[in-house]
């Protein structure tokens, strides 16, 4: 029997506040903007907003690295406004979710901070502080995520602090009790303003292997990654905050792990007493043009890309709950990875269906419904991601060469996801009065929401029409998933079934002209085409020829 709730049968749009849209003239975006924006943002016709962290922080890690959980990063605004968006929010029935970065705080942090004091210090625990030997060797051999090694050593204590992320990023030592009743707090502080639940951030690091071991296995630029990847006590402490928190509230939560299986997602996600999240978000379909990061790239393969959302799709089946999405603060944009820039619009189009109707709940991250692209930045200075600038020096170091590396770099970097939102025409495309904070991409002119809103034909209205669509279609929700075609290079081809209901999608990833035949049991005279991606769309024989990036939903 379905557990059918409303999570389930929402959809999201992420906000990286920075760049989304500055409502006081700094150059920065902020939640005045968001305020701004609201009535937008419903229009699209989704359920919820995720807020990438708005909280105090240095920047190291634009807002991962948190100095302060229970405020807002003036940039940004302060409790005030943050109310007031969220009130907003809930009128326009939007629910709120904020995202809980608990595996490392900035070294800013007042916590950190009284940690470096000494060793009887209270907060000297809230952190992993270890002797190497002297300052010459760090106390085991994993590598930092973001730089070099993950080990940091303090001159005063004469200890390391250990930092699977950047040095500015300490890790939380969540084994101590007093820090999982700080997590609990701060939990409970947004959920008794009335946020509907968490977007948890490497939520499956935050249990590190006893005595922190030097890994025997090295691993490509993430020693000692399976020391801490779903480690010994992770369930325990996730399930903890559920039983003491969440539990007393009607909210979700989806939890970000690195790559991982069905399997182990299943471990905390399945329904049923064990469940600790309601969601995972997966990161292998998000690889079928790289090799494990976004900076190593390959070409693109489809069949890498169906054989991935097919995985979740039926390993998750029937009960378990999918993420999906296709962009993120963390990804460059889609179109220009899997889809087209030549036909940016029909395979934004394409794109969109091939994710939009899987069974799970849809992501859509801020300038995706407009098409935004990539945005190639002449030097490296120009840039701000800290992880692309690691990968940089990395490859560096590996001898390849350094017009090679750059480019990989400008493919690859997050900065990508990260430039202004194109609101209009208008000087900066309407982002800001002032200077913005970060380049805007000066296709901006030609792509902007405001040109789109009133065309029926536009991506932004295919957003709209579709996220409406799956409200009301029911096989959408809950249908069940089977793939056809799995082994076409060129065509994905999936349906959903919901008692007499049935949905038929298919999605051309190439410019060529692919013929495709209706499976077998399907008439498509019998359907009605909902969407497509052309005019005129005629079938011969129960089926058609593609024209590029051509897509079709039909509805039986
Ligand atoms: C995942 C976040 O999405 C990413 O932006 C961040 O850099 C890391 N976690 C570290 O917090």
């Amino acid at each position: 029997m379905e557990n059918k709730t409303w999570y389930k049968e929402m959809s999201v749009y992420q906000i990286w506040c920075r760049s989304f849209c500055d409502g006081n003239g700094d150059g920065i975006g902020d939640l005045w903007g968001v305020l701004s924006k609201l009535d937008y943002i419903k229009s699209l016709g989704v359920d919820g907003i995720w807020f990438s962290p708005i909280y105090p922080s240095p920047n190291a890690d634009y807002g991962y690295d948190i100095s302060d959980y229970k405020n807002i990063h003036p940039d940004f605004g302060n409790l005030e406004v943050f109310k007031q968006v969220l009130d907003g929010a809930h009128e326009r029935g939007m629910r709120v979710f904020m995202d809980l970065v608990i595996n490392h705080t900035s070294d800013e942090h007042p916590w950190f901070i009284e940690s470096k004091k000494g060793k009887d210090n209270p907060y000297h625990d809230y952190y992993f502080w270890r002797k190497g030997k002297g300052k010459k060797r760090p106390p085991n051999n994993w590598d930092s995520l973001f730089e070099g090694g993950a080990w940091e050593y303090d001159e005063g204590l004469d200890e390391w602090y250990l930092h699977i992320f950047s040095k500015k990023q300490p890790d939380l030592n969540m084994d101590n009790p007093k820090v999982r009743e700080e997590v609990k707090s701060i939990m409970r502080f947004w959920l008794d303003m009335g946020v509907d639940g968490f977007r948890e951030d490497v939520i499956t690091y935050i249990s590190k292997v006893d005595g922190l071991p030097s890994a025997k296995v090295k691993l490509p630029a993430a020693t000692g990654m399976q020391y801490y990847a779903d480690g010994p006590r992770v369930h325990e402490y996730l399930a903890e905050f559920k039983r003491d928190v969440l539990d007393f509230y009607d909210c979700f939560t989806v939890g970000e792990g690195s790559l991982m299986s069905t399997n182990t997602a299943l471990g905390y996600v399945q329904e049923g007493e064990n469940q600790v999240l309601n969601m995972m978000i997966s990161f292998s379909h998000m690889q079928a043009d790289c090799l494990v990061t976004d900076f190593i790239q390959r070409p693109f393969s489809l069949t890498k890309l169906k054989k991935s959302l097919s995985e979740w799709q039926n390993g998750l089946y029937p009960n378990a709950w999918n993420c999906l999405y296709l962009e993120n603060h963390d990804h460059p944009r889609i179109i220009s990875r899997y889809g087209s820039e030549k036909y940016r619009v029909e395979s934004g189009k394409m794109l969109a269906a091939s994710y939009l109707f899987l069974r799970g709940t849809p992501f859509v991250y801020q300038g995706q419904e407009i098409g935004m692209l990539n945005n190639y930045l002449p030097n490296l200075e120009d840039y701000r991601d800290i992880m692309m600038k690691n990968n940089y020096r990395i490859a560096r170091k590996l001898g390849l060469p350094k017009k090679k590396v750059f480019e990989m770099a400008q493919k690859g970097t997050r900065d990508n996801a990260r430039t202004p939102v194109q609101w209009s025409n208008e000087k900066n495309a309407g982002f800001t009065e002032g200077t913005p904070w970060f380049g805007v991409n000066p296709n901006y002119p030609e792509i902007n929401a405001e040109s789109q809103l009133e065309d029926e034909n536009s991506l932004l209205n295919f957003y709209r029409k579709a996220l409406e669509f799956r409200k009301e279609n029911e096989v959408c929700i809950y249908g069940d998933y089977k793939e056809h075609l799995k082994n076409s290079k060129d065509l994905y081809v999936y349906e959903r079934n919901l008692g007499e209901r049935k949905l038929l999608v298919i999605c051309s990833f190439t410019e060529k002209t692919v013929r495709f035949d209706a499976p077998e049991g399907i008439d498509l005279d019998e359907g009605k085409q909902v969407f497509g991606n052309y005019e005129s769309c005629f079938v011969i024989g129960n089926g058609f020829t593609t024209r590029p990036y051509e897509m079709r939903v039909y509805l039986f």
